[in-house]
């Protein structure tokens, strides 16, 4: 029987920091094929031309049922398993709760965490033994914060899902990551709104999305369960566990996080 190829699989890989591992994953020699999902089909053709390997696109939302289950077709009809899966599909709106409203706040959820637990379930029974998935999660896991409250949730979800999967998935000699970046100069910011608010967030440090991406899976080859870059991120990681949350939630009020 003809072995099977080994595949990454990157959602989110039309742009940003998905785009940039879908590159960095390019020169990567175990990989046999990249799979890319994300709606825009032609960003996804474009890139295609730009890497070496073969790729499959599964365009579509990664929210939705029809192209959840179209990709766990691809998977099941075709001879793979997943050596990378990389989940960087997500978004965020900036605002009060009431602001963004309900179907936004909903949306949020739906794709940085129901989207992404989804992929994974659908995922690790394809995963090769030794195979990694890295989440992107973010620095705002650590802390709660008003006018980003949804989407730091979400993230603090990624964060804690993504940990205790790497240890129910060890006997399997899978790794879990949680990829934790500071801001990154990506479209991400296209999308949150209030454009008067995202300067003060990037006052914490804009971070590359080459380093956060290198930086993330030289810690899956490691096999650690989150990805730190900068040492801000480290330091905001260390305060959040330190000082006690009402503290934290005056700092923020004070710096206008
Ligand atoms: N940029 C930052 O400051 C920052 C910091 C920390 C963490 N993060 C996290 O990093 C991840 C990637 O963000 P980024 O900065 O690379 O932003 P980005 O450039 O806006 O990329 C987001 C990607 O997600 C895809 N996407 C969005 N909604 C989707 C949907 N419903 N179905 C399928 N794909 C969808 C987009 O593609 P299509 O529009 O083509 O579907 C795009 O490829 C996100 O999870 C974000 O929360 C970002």
């Amino acid at each position: 029987m003809e072995s099977k190829k080994n595949i990454a699989v990157i959602t989110g890989a039309s742009s940003g920091i998905g785009l940039e591992f879908a590159k960095q994953l390019d020169s990567d020699q175990r990989i046999d094929e990249i799979w890319l999902c994300a709606r825009r089909e032609n960003r996804l053709q474009d890139l295609t031309q730009s890497l070496n390997k073969t790729t499959k696109i599964i365009a579509g939302d990664v929210t939705d049922l029809i192209w959840q289950n179209r990709f766990y077709q691809e998977l099941e009809q075709n001879n793979v398993q997943i050596h990378t899966l990389i989940n960087s599909a997500g978004m965020g709106k900036k605002g009060t709760v009431e602001e963004i409203g309900c179907k936004n706040n909903a949306y949020m959820i739906d794709l940085n965490c129901r989207a992404l637990t989804i992929v994974c379930s659908i995922c690790i029974p394809f995963m090769a033994i030794g195979g990694r998935i890295l989440n992107l999660s973010s620095v705002a896991a650590f802390l709660p914060q008003p006018r980003f409250a949804v989407y730091a949730a979400t993230k603090s979800y990624v964060l804690s899902y993504s940990r205790a999967l790497h240890r129910e998935l060890k006997s399997k000699e899978i790794t879990v990551t949680a990829v934790c970046p500071n801001p990154m100069e990506t479209e991400f910011f296209q999308h949150t709104g209030k454009p008067q608010e995202i300067s003060s967030i990037k006052k914490i440090g804009l971070e590359q999305v080459e380093k956060v991406a290198a930086k993330a899976l030289r810690r899956s080859e490691r096999k650690k369960d989150i990805s730190l870059q900068s040492l801000s991120a480290k330091f905001v990681r260390i305060v959040a566990r330190i000082l006690p949350h009402p503290l934290i939630l005056w700092i923020e009020e004070k710096i206008g996080l």
